[in-house]
């Protein structure tokens, strides 16, 4: 869905600014990314793993981009005091249908901004001896890192800018957007801490 088919009447749209990754340039890089996984796991099986909620946009984008034998699974996490300079809490509140062992893995998602989230998840995934085990992010904002990742699939890097759609959620709206949009943050001072 589009910014302009929204209707004007919709309470929030006031929050978002200039358009930041359209639609086409997205799925331009996602075609990119998928090029490179194709080559660099063709010859092998793969699982591709998505973290719920956003990052189910990305998944299906990018999982129809790569041309090998694949499957899919999805894991759902509360980062409950994420925003802590302590350290932030993570927690698994689904965890994955398969069963990982001997299995090259490749974690997607849709952004990684602090790093926690995803370390805590390699952290564990790790512990379950997959054969391999990558990271494919679609966007990287890496200003305030707090653990180290390494990311061998990256599509952007955003800055500062927060940000909205494709997967990205403001209030958990808007998150059915195509493209992805930078938030007015005059407009959402008041709730930085629970926004991408
Ligand atoms: C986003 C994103 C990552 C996490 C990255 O999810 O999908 O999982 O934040 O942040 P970090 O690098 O600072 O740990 P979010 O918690 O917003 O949940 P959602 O996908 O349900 O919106």
């Amino acid at each position: 869905m589009e910014l302009k088919d929204l209707k004007k009447e919709y309470e929030e749209i006031n929050v978002i600014g200039e358009i930041v990754f359209s639609s086409s340039q997205i799925q331009g890089k996602i075609r990119e990314l998928g090029e490179q996984i194709t080559n660099d796991y063709k010859d092998r099986d793969l699982l591709v793993i998505s973290i719920l909620r956003g990052g189910i946009f990305f998944l299906t984008d990018l999982v129809r981009s790569i041309n090998a034998p694949l499957s899919i699974d999805f894991m759902g996490i509360s980062t409950y005091g994420i925003s802590d300079t302590s350290g932030g809490v993570v927690r698994i509140t689904k965890d994955l249908e398969e069963v990982i062992e001997n299995k090259h893995v490749l974690v997607t998602e849709d952004i990684i901004d602090t790093g926690l989230t995803i370390s805590y998840l390699l952290r564990n995934l790790k512990a379950r001896y997959p054969k391999s085990i990558e990271v494919c992010a679609l966007l990287d904002r890496n200003i305030r890192r707090m653990a180290d990742v390494n990311i061998k699939y990256k599509g952007f890097d955003i800055g500062e800018k927060y940000i909205v759609g494709y997967g990205l959620d403001y209030k958990q709206k808007f998150r059915n957007l195509d493209s992805i949009y930078e938030l007015k943050i005059d407009a959402v001072k008041k709730d930085i801490e629970s926004i991408r």
